[in-house]
């Protein structure tokens, strides 16, 4: 159980730098169980706290670990060239403490991105190796027929790579829509395997990866914690949705 100073507690949390910290508590910005706590120094046990900052109630976490609803017209950078940041949908202390998208989505794709300041579990989910599916619910210029779900199971091949890309699933949702699955995390990789299965992706949103749903409720350019079922739900086989 760590115990920690606050102006120690504050600056993990990503609230500026330990000076910083100290001049938002002595000013009375901070409270804890309703009560301003003014004492930067004071110990506090971290597990389980819940401090108010201006107000505003956040739960101490050792690490963070967050998923986004990603609108369309936003970048995963952090120096975006045509259109905003996706870290400008996160309050200042989740970019203060240095959270990374795990992967990106393109400007016009949507739907379930994931942030951590986990070092190794960014590593852990993004890593090719791994293996973790993504499914993108893919909305196609034209009608999708047989053919083109075959071609997407058996493989296509994309320019610059050394074998052809299979999806690991594929189902038909509506005459131009599909469920597609991909273990891969290539560069535009489900636009450039549906045009090589002769079609096109008019509209991309990315509804699950491993066993984690995007959850209905959340709207689009609002972020969550992430909790434990979740971290477990990431780690198993694709979620059906
Ligand atoms: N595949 C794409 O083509 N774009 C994305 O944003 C994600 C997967």
């Amino acid at each position: 159980m760590p115990r920690l100073q606050l102006e120690r507690l504050l600056h993990s949390q990503g609230f500026g730098s330990r000076k910083e910290c100290r001049v938002l508590i002595r000013r009375g910005r901070v409270a804890i169980a309703g009560e301003t706590v003014d004492d930067p120094f004071r110990e506090i046990e971290a597990d389980g706290l819940v401090f108010a900052v201006d107000g505003e109630d956040w739960i101490w976490q050792a690490k963070a670990y967050l998923m986004l609803n990603k609108p369309a017209g936003y970048e995963c950078s952090h120096q975006p060239k045509h259109h905003a940041s996706v870290y400008a949908l996160l309050p200042p202390p989740l970019n203060g403490r240095g959270v990374q998208s795990l992967g990106r989505l393109d400007e016009d794709t949507t739907g379930l991105l994931l942030f951590s300041d986990d070092g190794q579990f960014i590593h852990a989910i993004s890593s090719g190796k791994r293996k973790v599916p993504k499914i993108y619910r893919v909305t196609a210029k034209h009608a999708v027929d047989d053919g083109q779900i075959a071609a997407l199971l058996a493989g296509v091949q994309l320019a610059d790579e050394p074998a052809p890309l299979a999806a690991a699933g594929c189902e038909r949702v509506g005459e131009r829509e599909i469920l597609l699955t991909v273990n891969e995390g290539r560069y535009h990789q489900v636009k450039r395997m549906v045009a090589a299965a002769g079609n096109r992706v008019e509209a991309l949103c990315r509804v699950a990866v491993g066993g984690l749903a995007l959850p209905a409720d959340l709207a689009p350019g609002k972020w969550r914690w992430l909790d434990a079922d979740d971290l477990d739900r990431l780690r198993s086989p694709a979620a059906a949705s």
